[in-house]
């Protein structure tokens, strides 16, 4: 498919530095060449018609033609092949943009009026700029302190809305060393189009020298222990016991009974949310007892309370 590296050259799309950037511009270079290809046949064959069939005297008669089955059939066949192979071609990539790997390293993400901040699992923190080991899947578990914000990286063809009160994902496997761009793209606020970060990609070997020195905060698992100890403990215990309210023991992943009839998963989102609104999902057999712990918890304090309690198995 020699023709199509002409639709994706350097010039034209940012740098490829994921394998799903190389298959995402492959499918883009088709729909460019494609599109031209019909263009060209449409508009140049109308104005072939035009020269062609223009009326010579004033007695031309158009000739009386209702209809031809096989070039209906044929205009409209060709292109459904054409929609339906961009169809799969462009559900198997994103199929793969949005099934991130088990194994993935995870590094949360924090969009706030107007910077981006990165806590990593051994309490490195980083405002606009993170760093990330080359040929190996990253997760990104995202979050806003104030608006919605969009997390762009334009040489991995990934993008996601960052949202306040939930927590979105993005994945990636850098496959080229450098430094590449963040954008944010989601208007704001007046400082939105300068909201942008840089990500690092360096050796592994490099990138496990570089985090293991000078972590200067609490890694997450012992913050979120702190945050248990201090505002959950009297209602939440860890050993499987129920008090006021259910114990967190294995409760990361499962599948919960709620008051109401339905059932939830357990999962970022949904911690996330019974912390905010405890209200909204109240646990089967419990009463509605929990405060809000809006605006006491930082966003901080409950991803690291969410390691918390995926650590309690
Ligand atoms: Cu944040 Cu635009």
């Amino acid at each position: 498919m020699e023709w199509l590296k002409l639709a994706h050259a350097q010039s034209f799309m940012p740098t490829q530095a994921t394998k799903i950037a190389a298959e995402y511009d492959s499918l883009y270079g088709f729909l460019v060449v494609s599109s031209l290809i019909s263009c060209v046949i449409l508009i140049g064959g109308m104005i072939y018609f035009v020269i062609k069939y223009k009326r010579k005297t004033d007695q031309d008669k158009t000739a009386y033609i209702t209809h031809n089955t096989f070039l209906e059939f044929l205009w409209s066949f060709i292109p459904l092949c054409i929609f339906m192979l961009v169809f799969v071609w462009g559900w198997f990539i994103y199929y793969d943009m949005r099934t991130v790997p088990k194994d993935a390293f995870e590094v949360n993400v924090v969009g706030k009026q107007w910077s981006w901040d990165f806590f990593y699992k051994s309490g490195k923190k980083m405002t606009n700029e993170f760093v990330v080991p080359i040929n190996t899947p990253v997760k990104l578990i995202m979050t806003s302190k104030d608006v919605i914000h969009s997390f762009y990286v334009p040489s991995f063809r990934i993008k996601q809305d960052v949202v306040p009160g939930r927590y979105t994902a993005l994945w990636f496997e850098a496959n080229k060393l450098g430094d590449f761009q963040v954008f944010c793209t989601e208007y704001c606020g007046l400082d939105h189009s300068r909201m942008y970060a840089k990500v690092k990609v360096v050796q592994k070997d490099e990138f496990e020298k570089w985090l293991a020195a000078g972590a200067e905060n609490l890694p997450p698992l012992e913050l979120g222990k702190k945050v248990y100890q201090n505002q959950c403990f009297s209602c939440h215990t860890t050993d499987g016991s129920p008090k006021v309210g259910p114990s967190f023991k294995g409760i990361f992943g499962k599948d919960e009974q709620l008051a109401d009839g339905s059932t939830v998963k357990v999962d970022e989102n949904y911690i996330h949310e019974s912390i905010l609104q405890p209200q909204a999902k109240v646990v089967k057999g419990f009463p509605p007892a929990m405060p809000s712990f809006q605006g006491s918890l930082t966003e901080e304090e409950i991803a690291g309370f969410i390691e918390y309690l995926k650590s309690l198995k």
